[in-house]
């Protein structure tokens, strides 16, 4: 169920992953929309990557805040998302922080793939930019009967797959020492 939440209810975790969203928003490359996101996940190690939405000329290769921050766990090793918060708000004049956020569908998608990979009903912030307004809800609700690694038959190969990948890495630095 999405559920109303108020920053004040919520614990110190969340309060923290919200926060970070709403200040990695001012980070925002956003010339074409002046509409700033920050997003921010949590890992199960407890670490929060952030990201800001970056725009481009050519409008449909520009990426969400949501892209920025899932891409920055996972290239730090660090793929097993638990929570993402989203903030978003237009700040050209007239500022407007009172609009809701929720991920597009692309991002679902994204964040799906990841719940599969931590095995995890990824708990999903979406919030206003004045943090007036909080939903919570699980990927599960927000993107239901997604497709996945398991509609491939492939749920299972990654962590091996990632093993062998890191075994690998560590060949080609061993030979770069040697030489
Ligand atoms: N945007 C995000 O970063 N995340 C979303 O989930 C919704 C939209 C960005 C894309 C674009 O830079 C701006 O917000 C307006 O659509």
């Amino acid at each position: 169920m999405i559920q109303a939440k108020k920053l004040r209810d919520l614990n110190d975790s969340d309060r923290r992953l919200i926060v970070s969203a709403r200040d990695v928003s001012m980070n925002a490359y956003a010339p074409y929309s002046g509409f700033a996101v920050g997003a921010a996940v949590r890992t199960k190690s407890g670490e929060i990557f952030t990201g800001a939405n970056l725009e481009n000329a050519s409008y449909g290769v520009g990426m969400c805040a949501e892209v920025a921050a899932i891409t920055s766990a996972n290239s730090s090793g660090d793929y097993n998302i638990e929570a993402i918060a989203v903030v978003g708000h237009k700040f050209t004049d007239p500022g407007d922080a009172s609009q809701i956020v929720t991920p597009c569908g692309r991002c679902r998608q994204l964040i799906f793939e990841a719940s599969q990979v931590a095995q995890t009903d990824i708990k999903i912030f979406s919030c206003s930019g004045d943090l007036e307004l909080i939903h919570e809800a699980a990927v599960s609700e927000m993107l239901p009967e997604a497709f996945g690694p398991k509609n491939l038959g492939l749920e299972k190969v990654w962590p091996r797959m990632r093993d062998k990948l890191i075994r690998c890495v560590k060949e080609l630095q061993d030979q770069t020492a040697g030489s």
